[in-house]
């Protein structure tokens, strides 16, 4: 991060915070567009992390909307809603209803049977997508698929226009894509042999890692290059819409905490910080033995001594980093973890110990810094 903008956030704002560089994510998505085939198109997964919709609706053809609270971000933030579509488990009929009532809401997945009962009675014209399952508890058997489209004709209100598929997240293994691509190619073709039903859209959820730790080997341009090549050959013709979720907004984001007191226990150095393992989830960070991605300000020349980099919760388990190269770490150093624009902020232990939920910045592409969210407290919700 910038130094100046950095030294002004610390200035101007409590610690901890969430910080997202709007001109790192513009820079990302323009990466990515070149990096995968012009031809598809961009669905971003707004659950990743929701401050950023209204920055997407441009950059981004739609937006995967999964929970009540989703959609009214979607609402309160203007979102264009031809943009959105509704998927996930588990909406009730008065939701449904809500996102329909005047001609709203028009793209559903059906994600499962009971859905499906919902959606072929709604009435009106309804596009959706098949969310065929890749093994876990979403979406529909393939065997369920192919009933719902040999008898599609009594479904008047639906218009089927293809399927959906998501594959995990985090996945590294371009062997596993290609043979989740191939289980694609074939339901569609049997949809075409068996029941003259012509797929017009796959939206596949690939999952496109990110690298979190320090030494973590991992070549994002062959990947992608990989990627494209089994796009480009597959045999489906129609448009592709790739999930995007953590790939796309990892990288603006970052997370600064504050040195709040240091000792030295029995030789072990034990730095507390004013965040935490409750503000902060590392995909893959297992009892802190992995090293983030995250720097030191000011800056050190010598990084000899190590230190355990504890956050404020009462728990043994609150360890953000175990024996962290940080030198001679003091009281009102920060620390600011990268690479945390995805999930990091959202999926953590938030109300554990009542703490106050950080405070939310974005820095604008013209360097401006603008609070999303002041910092909240949480001890309202607990008693
Ligand atoms: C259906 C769907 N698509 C896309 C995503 C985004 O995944 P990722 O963050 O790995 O890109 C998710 C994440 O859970 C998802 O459930």
């Amino acid at each position: 991060m910038d130094e100046n903008i950095l030294r002004k956030i610390i200035q101007n704002y409590e610690t901890p915070t969430y910080i997202f560089d709007i001109s790192i994510l513009k820079e990302r998505i323009e990466y990515l567009r070149t990096a995968l085939p012009e031809k598809v198109k961009f669905c971003y997964a707004i659950k990743a992390n929701p401050f950023l919709v209204k920055e997407l609706e441009e950059v981004v053809d739609r937006f995967e909307v999964c929970s009540p609270g989703e959609y009214q971000i979607c609402r309160k933030r203007k979102i264009d809603i031809k943009k959105i579509l509704i998927s996930g488990v588990y909406k009730t009929p008065e939701l449904i209803m809500d996102m329909v009532k005047d001609d709203e809401i028009e793209n559903f997945t059906i994600e499962s049977m009971q859905q499906f009962q919902l959606l072929k009675y709604i009435n009106r014209k309804l596009k959706v997508l098949i969310r065929i399952t890749s093994g876990n508890q979403f979406g529909i058997n393939s065997e369920e698929a192919e009933e719902i489209i040999k008898n599609r004709s009594q479904y008047e209100n639906l218009d089927i226009i293809g399927i959906q598929y998501f594959s995990g997240t985090q996945k590294k293994s371009i062997k596993n894509l290609e043979k989740e691509l191939t289980y694609v190619q074939e339901l569609i073709n049997k949809f075409k042999n068996e029941y003259d039903f012509e797929t017009r859209e796959l939206e596949f959820g690939p999952g496109f890692p990110v690298s979190y730790f320090q030494n973590e080997e991992f070549d994002e341009e062959i990947f992608f290059k990989e990627f494209s090549e089994l796009i480009n050959q597959m045999e489906f013709k129609g448009q592709i819409i790739l999930e995007f979720g953590r790939s796309m907004v990892a990288s603006c984001g970052s997370y600064i905490t504050k040195v709040v007191d240091k000792k030295v226990n029995k030789g072990q150095n034990y730095a507390i910080l004013d965040g935490g393992i409750h503000q902060l989830v590392y995909y893959g960070q297992s009892m802190a033995m992995k090293i983030p991605m995250c720097e030191i300000y000011p800056k050190r020349e010598n990084v000899n001594e190590k230190w355990n980099l504890c956050g404020s919760l009462c728990t043994i388990n609150d360890i953000l980093v175990k024996q962290f190269p940080a030198g001679n770490l003091q009281i009102g150093d920060i620390l600011i973890f990268k690479n945390t624009g995805a999930y990091c902020m959202t999926e953590g232990i938030a109300l554990f110990l009542s703490r106050d939920l950080p405070s939310v910045l974005k820095i604008k592409e013209n360097g401006e810094i603008e609070l999303l969210r002041d910092n909240l407290p949480t001890y309202k919700f607990n008693y």
